[in-house]
């Protein structure tokens, strides 16, 4: 949570972060299964192939709008206006949604997509500027957003999912004589209400925020300080787009909870504990509930470890590894499905693995981002880790494309070939990582 030792501005983008991320990825919970249920149920009778595709290019849009959003930001709106249209687009998108009809459906995807392209990469362009350049609680405010990203994507499975998918909530609308199988929209809405609490805090809170033209000042700092292109700083480039190349491989695998793994969460596995039975999205929560478990916990091991630890590059590997671990584990838990649904604990194993390799992965390569490269292309350089990570999305939704519930072994082979495939990956970057380290001739991120 926010301290009173932060500038006020953090508590209100923390939270308008925090609902925003709970639109987001409340409704992405949803989304595959929602597009796969059967007419009958309130579904919209999609297949695998054609639902995994339309998650995938939804996901990919979003991330890819954010290049595009932050020029807009820069150029005309200023990101503190860039992020409250961005806020109104989404939860009109996030209503769309609630509405059953095709055309309300694909319309509402475009909203979301445009109006997170809008926020999403000014939100956090704002928590930098509450901050001067050297000012020592940098590291710690965007630790504390980061905690607002992922306390909305925990609460929000819990909350939609249950409205889409539970039975208790399907007979409460039978029992009022509502239609029990509109159930998916009102997850749909509740992410737009989501959404529009965001709105309500920024609004109120609008005082706080950082005044929108320091970004503009920063830039023209900046490129005075650091007037020419030198050779070191195309080997620098180089050597960032060498990583982006291998996120785009993690991106893929990652992004697999919120398609095939979440079918697999829905047909395959038992979510029954106890004698309590919870909705398969419910799976979703977990690795957000990781990262805010364990982000503090890679935060101290890199402080203790010091000049010790390894460098961006050797980071991102040990991310590709573990994340292949993660889909290795999925061959045999594949190949249990065979008899019958599998224990929610298989899922947790592997989103636990999921999640140590983000943390590898995912804040060294914005730090690295930020600091290795050459000042006068900053934002290009984060535009194109959005754009890394937005192809990752597409690739996720292209793999889960293969998924088929009832054949144990071409699921097998669907997660093993990926998980050789990182390993692979893994292993490949784990020897170049020392080279790319010399081409930044510069410290770890
Ligand atoms: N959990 C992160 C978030 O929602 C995932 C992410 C990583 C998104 C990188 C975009 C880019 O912010």
């Amino acid at each position: 949570m926010p301290q009173t030792s932060h500038p006020p501005g953090l508590t209100t983008l923390f939270f308008t972060e925090m609902w925003e991320r709970f639109s987001y990825y409340g409704m992405r919970a949803i989304l595959v299964l929602f597009m796969v249920a059967p007419a009958g149920s309130g579904g919209m009778g999609f297949d695998t192939k054609q639902a995994a595709s339309l998650y995938g290019t939804y996901t990919m849009m979003v991330y890819l709008l954010a290049v595009p959003g932050g020029f807009i930001a820069d150029r005309y709106l200023g990101a503190s206006r860039a992020v409250l249209t961005g806020g109104v687009i989404i939860a009109l998108g996030q209503f769309l949604l609630a509405v059953h009809a095709l055309p309300f459906f694909y319309t509402g995807l475009a909203l979301i997509a445009i109006g997170t392209g809008l926020l999403k990469p000014n939100i956090s362009t704002m928590v930098g500027a509450l901050y001067g350049k050297d000012d020592p609680r940098r590291d710690s405010g965007f630790s504390i957003f980061y905690m607002g990203i992922n306390v909305g994507a925990v609460l929000a499975p819990l909350v939609c999912g249950w409205l889409a998918e539970s039975k208790t909530f399907q007979q409460f609308l039978s029992d009022r004589g509502m239609d029990p199988a509109a159930s998916w929209h009102w997850g749909f809405a509740s992410a737009g209400v989501g959404m529009l609490l965001g709105l309500g805090v920024y609004l109120m809170r609008w005082g706080t925020l950082p005044d929108s033209g320091h970004r503009k000042k920063g830039a023209g700092k900046r490129e005075q300080a650091h007037p020419e292109w030198t050779a070191s700083d195309t080997r620098r480039v180089m050597a960032i787009g060498i990583l982006f190349a291998f996120t785009i491989l993690f991106w893929a695998a990652y992004e697999q909870k919120g398609a095939s793994l979440n079918l697999f969460a829905k047909q395959l596995v038992s979510t029954e504990v106890a004698g309590f039975s919870f909705p398969a999205s419910w799976l979703q929560s977990l690795t957000p509930f990781y990262v805010i478990l364990l982000a503090p916990v890679f935060a101290r091991l890199w402080i203790r470890l010091g000049e010790r630890q390894p460098g961006g590059p050797r980071k991102f590997a040990l991310g590709l590894l573990s994340i292949g671990f993660a889909m290795c584990l999925l061959v045999p838990a594949s190949a249990m499905t065979g008899e019958g649904k599998i224990s929610p604990l298989w899922l947790a194993a592997v989103y636990l693995f999921d999640v140590i390799g983000e943390l590898c992965l995912s804040p060294v390569g914005l730090s690295m981002v930020t600091k290795l490269s050459p000042p006068q292309v900053v934002g290009v350089m984060m535009g194109a880790w959005f754009f890394a990570t937005s192809l990752g999305n597409k690739l996720a939704g292209y793999i889960s494309g293969f998924f088929v519930a009832d054949e144990p072994g071409t699921l097998m082979a669907l997660y093993g070939s990926l998980g050789a495939g990182l390993l692979i990956a893994a292993a490949l970057l784990g020897w170049l990582g020392p080279r790319i380290e010399g081409m930044t001739s510069s410290k770890q991120p």
